[in-house]
């Protein structure tokens, strides 16, 4: 047994093993200096998205009312609420409807979680369009952010197909006849209106087929794209560097 075992006693090993992994996760103590602060955002993951040093008057909350933060809050609370309507929600024109009914009238929680799930919906829709306008009135898209409000047109598009495609899975009468009104919409879009509204319906009515399609659009297809779309756009915050007020 080592000294530093017979001095540290019996459990010097496992203390040392102890530090030893709290070191490997967190590299340095809390900084001491604006050099060690500026080391640590840059080396760790979760920090990295900020950039290290920021104008005081971006953070000011009158400045972008944290309406991008605001806009990516509603996105998990949808995902998290969805995951659990998922547990429940069987895409079957047999079914849909009497789950959805089931869910509002048979459990509190599920109730609350799907009213949770609803409201956020329409609350990201206004607040992703409030973030547009504050960006837009405060030339936050000019250089060298033009590529930035380009992913975020993007990001208001996934939003408004997210909310549409929701909006069929409850299977009642607002829901199909919204869908109807809107693939007709697209059935008039010049050349390709006809293909896009077929593929959409996945026949040539609402029917199964375009229930299970608007399904894996919401729950897996659009939410992956949304986040690819959110990576890339958190990035360019950080690279632009936030304006902080022109
Ligand atoms: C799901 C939708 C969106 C999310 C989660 C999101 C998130 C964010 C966040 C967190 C920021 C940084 C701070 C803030 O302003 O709160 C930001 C900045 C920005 N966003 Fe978005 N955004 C979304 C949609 C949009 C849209 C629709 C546009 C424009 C069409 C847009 C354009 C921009 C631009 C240009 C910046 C940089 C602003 C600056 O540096 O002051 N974003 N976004």
């Amino acid at each position: 047994m080592s000294n530093q075992a017979e001095r540290g006693g019996l459990w010097e090993p496992s203390r040392q093993v102890g530090r030893d992994i709290w070191g490997s996760v967190f590299r340095r103590g809390l900084p001491t200096t604006d050099k060690v602060a500026a080391r640590t955002v840059l080396t760790n993951f979760f920090l990295h998205i900020h950039p290290v040093r920021v104008k005081k008057s971006a953070i000011r909350f009158s400045y972008s009312f944290c309406l991008g933060g605001l806009s990516f809050f509603l996105f998990l609370l949808l995902t998290v609420t969805g995951i659990f309507l998922m547990f429940y929600y069987v895409p079957s024109t047999d079914q849909a409807y009497q789950n959805i009914q089931g869910l509002q009238s048979g459990s509190p929680v599920g109730a609350v979680m799907r009213n949770l799930h609803r409201w956020s919906a329409h609350a990201m829709v206004i607040v992703v369009w409030l973030h547009m306008v504050r960006v837009f009135y405060q030339g936050a898209y000019k250089s060298p952010r033009q590529f930035n409000w380009t992913i975020g047109t993007a990001l208001l598009v996934i939003t408004l197909l997210l909310s549409f495609s929701g909006y069929l899975l409850p299977w009642d009468q607002l829901s199909v006849w919204a869908v109807t009104v809107g693939t007709n919409m697209a059935k008039y879009a010049p050349f390709l209106g006809p293909f896009t509204r077929y593929v959409l319906l996945g026949g040539p009515n609402v029917g199964q087929g375009t229930l299970i399609r608007f399904y894996v659009l919401h729950v897996a297809v659009l939410p992956l794209i949304g986040i690819l779309f959110m990576v890339i756009h958190f990035w360019r915050v950080r690279k632009d560097g936030f304006t902080g007020g022109l």
